[in-house]
């Protein structure tokens, strides 16, 4: 094995509406069709990486989470094992239920809105015996994948920076809380995967007032220009490391990134014409940017190929069930 990725985080049993348009409280619609799929976005992080890593069998991913005793819990787990990732470090909890998103998708744009009742993944709360288990494995290139779906994401942070200082911290805060960014935080991490609205509001909490509004006016003016300064900013701020990362998705216009070998960089996406469903699109670019990564591939190229794969997640509905494999964005064309 060359490299490890280690996913700590959700498994959730997704209860997906499609509809026309969404009911105010205490009115009653009709939509128009019902799907379950299989997401979560540790649980999705973890599929693009293993799907996406393609041939490469030196990459080895691992999940740490929790399902419940329920036979949503049963399907999350044979997903995972399907997708040849180790799952000997997701729990059953008993007299718990798993994780469930309920989730709406308005069809004529396929933006969604998402409900989400932790359940089992309320307890992932692992203790330093634990941690101590998960990243027993020394002298292979490590990158963890963090996001906010568990209750322990920053006790996470704090276990690795203190013990394990070789392993790279990878970290996009979604569900988004502001108060969850500090300075502080930003100090432990080695990559950071904001959109343009995250990256100011997480700005606002660390810059002065004048130099936020001199971000704020250039982004007006120019999204592009503002947010390449913004990363390169933000990315200071990280934990100096050879990675030092930041990227900024800018939903269809594309992505920027920062790092601490690179200036900020546009990444512009291609246009998609049919968006049938978002959900699962940011942990699927979260996802192949690491897989890429892992396998040795510079950030420019690892950045164009998560745009490419986050692309073809909204073609399709569902979160896990859209995700691509490798050969599927590879043989999308370079426009
Ligand atoms: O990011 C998409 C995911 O968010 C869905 O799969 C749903 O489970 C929610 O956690
Ligand atoms: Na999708």
């Amino acid at each position: 094995v060359k490299s490890i990725i280690s996913i700590v985080g959700s498994l959730n049993y997704d209860l997906v509406t499609f509809t026309d348009a969404v009911p105010q409280g205490g009115e009653t619609y009709k939509a128009n069709s019902f799907e379950s799929h299989l997401g979560g976005k540790g649980l999705n992080e973890a599929i693009a990486t293993a799907r996406l890593r393609g041939e490469n069998p030196d990459i080895k991913i691992r999940m740490i989470g929790n399902v419940g005793d329920d036979s949503f819990g049963k399907e999350l787990n044979s997903a995972l094992k399907e997708s040849g990732i180790d799952s000997s470090y997701v729990k059953v909890v008993a007299n718990k239920s798993s994780g469930v998103a309920v989730i709406i998708v308005e069809q004529d744009s396929g933006e969604n809105r998402i409900l989400i009742t932790p359940g089992a993944n309320g307890e992932l709360k692992p203790s330093k015996e634990d941690y101590e288990r998960y990243f027993s494995d020394k002298d292979t290139p490590h990158f963890v994948m963090l996001q906010n779906e568990y209750p322990d994401t920053l006790e996470t942070m704090e276990w690795l920076n203190e013990r394990r200082p070789d392993i790279k911290i990878t970290y996009n805060p979604s569900p988004f809380k502001k108060e969850l960014i500090t300075g502080e935080i930003l100090k432990k991490l080695d990559l950071l995967i904001v959109n343009e609205g995250e990256a100011l509001s997480v700005a606002s909490s660390l810059l002065g007032e004048e130099e936020l509004k001199g971000f704020e006016n250039v982004i007006k003016q120019d999204l592009i220009s503002g947010c390449s300064d913004l990363s390169k900013k933000l990315q200071s701020l990280l934990r100096p490391s050879h990675l030092q990362a930041v990227v900024i998705t800018l939903g269809s216009k594309g992505s920027i990134f920062a790092s601490s070998e690179s200036g900020p960089t546009f990444v512009p996406a291609s246009k998609v014409s049919n968006v049938v469903d978002t959900t699962g699109a940011g942990d699927t670019f979260f996802g192949a940017l690491i897989s890429q990564l892992a396998g040795g591939f510079k950030l420019e190229d690892a950045v164009k190929f998560a745009t490419k794969a986050s692309g073809l997640v909204i073609q399709k509905k569902g979160a896990v069930e859209s995700i691509p494999n490798k050969k599927d964005v590879d043989n999308l064309s370079d426009k």
